[in-house]
């Protein structure tokens, strides 16, 4: 099939790259013309575990191309996924002006019958919008398709070849015949195409968003009272996580959930709520939470060092929202380096992807370290922010001595409170007791 794919940011380009892996012709139009230069000469623009493979393969077997213009990627596409940006707007609300932009520009030059995709998140009723923009100029026949991607970055490209289903929103045979062929090598395992209308498939993807936010939020509640009741949140979860119903993924306690999708898309289904007069009680605790667990272990670090970070040295390790991406949007490591700088403390940084990112950000307001133990040399604390597996098993011999105190703030429970006493460190973790040297 030929296919075109607008925006190439994370979703465009992983789409693009595992169409073109499953044989389709594949164009992708990004109008930023720097990105496309680097793209057209075989370089990736992000960080995704096995993407550099399938992309080097499909670009040099001519399947994979990428596009300024608009329409010259589109010409004989049979689908066109849009793939754009859906950034939070002032009250909360997914922006749609690169959305509606485009299916303005693609009316007048769409040749034949084609299939538009929504595959970026939008609220409901944006298919109708679209299918509108497009209807005023169009000359030919056309269907507009709401098909949200749920790709965690990271194991982006495995979730896109093998996922667990494939949510398409149309009321159109025609549609339905195209989408059932473009994604049949990926559902052979017999994992379900689900049809249904474009705006329940719009709300589909917000609600399993929004509804993993509060699964983890739940369980950072109950670590918060864990620490309270001297109960260990770790026995919790695998006492709860056995029950087939509510399974045993997404209950680990931690600093909070951060990223590019979860925050921005319980926000958006809040604003959704209220839009129509409905109070959703429950997303507005989970933002409330969430955003006060990003900073949790602020509280024992100050009471560590007597209410007085003046001075004091902070290494974190790992930057990334999560690990196995250089992505650093509403990453907790980045709320707490602002709360130590706040506090007069001097931090000190180590990530394996993400450095480059936060230097962006932060610039020279943080120390840069090349490895995580040049990150302890002379610091007063180490704080975790990221389950890198490097961090999950350090070397704790080339650890002695560099920390001035043996005192660590674990935001991921990387570690066994057992061995941790052994080593004799203070350890402070989420939802369990304080392991005291
Ligand atoms: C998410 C969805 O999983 C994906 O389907 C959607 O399309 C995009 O948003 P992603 O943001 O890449 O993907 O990350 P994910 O692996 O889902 O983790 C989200 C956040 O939750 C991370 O900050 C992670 O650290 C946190 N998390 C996850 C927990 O705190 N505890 C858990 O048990 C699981």
């Amino acid at each position: 099939m030929k296919i075109a794919v607008v925006g190439t940011g994370y979703v465009g380009l992983v789409t693009g790259t595992c169409f073109a892996e499953t044989g389709n012709q594949v164009t992708c139009v990004d109008i930023d013309s720097r990105k496309v230069e680097k793209l057209n000469k075989g370089k990736l623009t992000i960080y995704e575990p096995g993407l550099d493979v399938i992309f080097e393969r499909n670009t040099k077997e001519g399947r994979l191309k990428f596009t300024t213009n608009l329409a010259e990627g589109i010409k004989e596409a049979q689908v066109i996924f849009l793939a754009l940006p859906t950034p939070p707007g002032e009250d909360g609300s997914a922006d749609l002006k690169y959305i509606l932009g485009v299916a303005n520009d693609l009316g007048p030059i769409l040749e034949n019958y084609t299939v538009i995709i929504d595959k970026s998140t939008v609220p409901v009723g944006t298919a109708e919008k679209v299918h509108e923009r497009i209807a005023k100029n169009a000359k030919v026949e056309f269907d507009v398709v709401s098909n949200p991607e749920f790709l965690r970055e990271g194991v982006a490209v495995e979730d896109f070849m093998k996922p667990d289903r494939v949510v398409i929103g149309t009321k159109s045979e025609k549609a339905k015949r195209v989408m059932e062929k473009l994604y049949a090598p990926l559902v052979r395992q017999g994992n379900p195409i689900i049809f249904m209308d474009e705006r329940s498939a719009e709300m589909t993807k917000y609600a399993a968003n929004a509804f993993l936010a509060m699964k983890i939020t739940f369980m950072n509640e109950i670590a918060n009272l864990c620490e309270k009741t001297n109960a260990n949140v770790d026995d919790i979860r695998r006492g709860i996580g056995t029950d087939s119903r509510i399974g045993k993924r997404f209950l680990f306690a931690g600093i909070g959930y951060g990223g590019s999708c979860f925050p921005k898309d319980v926000q958006a289904l809040e604003k959704t709520a209220s839009d129509y007069d409905y109070d959703f009680k429950i997303l507005k605790s989970v933002m409330k939470v969430n955003e006060k667990q990003k900073t949790k272990l602020m509280p024992h670090l100050k009471k560590y060092f007597n209410g007085d970070l003046k001075g004091k040295t902070i290494a974190l390790w790992g930057l990334a929202f999560k690990p196995h991406t250089d992505d650093i949007r509403e990453a907790p490591a980045l709320y707490n380096i602002k709360e130590l700088r706040k506090a007069g403390a001097k931090v000190v940084v180590y990530d394996p992807e993400a450095m480059e990112n936060v230097r962006e950000v932060v610039g020279k307001k943080v120390k840069y370290a090349k490895n995580p133990y040049e990150a302890l040399q002379g610091a007063d604390a180490l704080m975790i922010m990221t389950e890198w597996p490097e961090f999950r098993t350090p070397d704790f011999e080339k650890m002695e001595g560099t920390l001035k105190n043996k005192v660590i703030f674990d935001g991921r429970n990387l570690y066994e409170l057992k061995d941790m006493k052994e080593l004799g460190y203070t350890y402070f973790s989420i939802g369990r007791e304080t392991a005291k040297a």
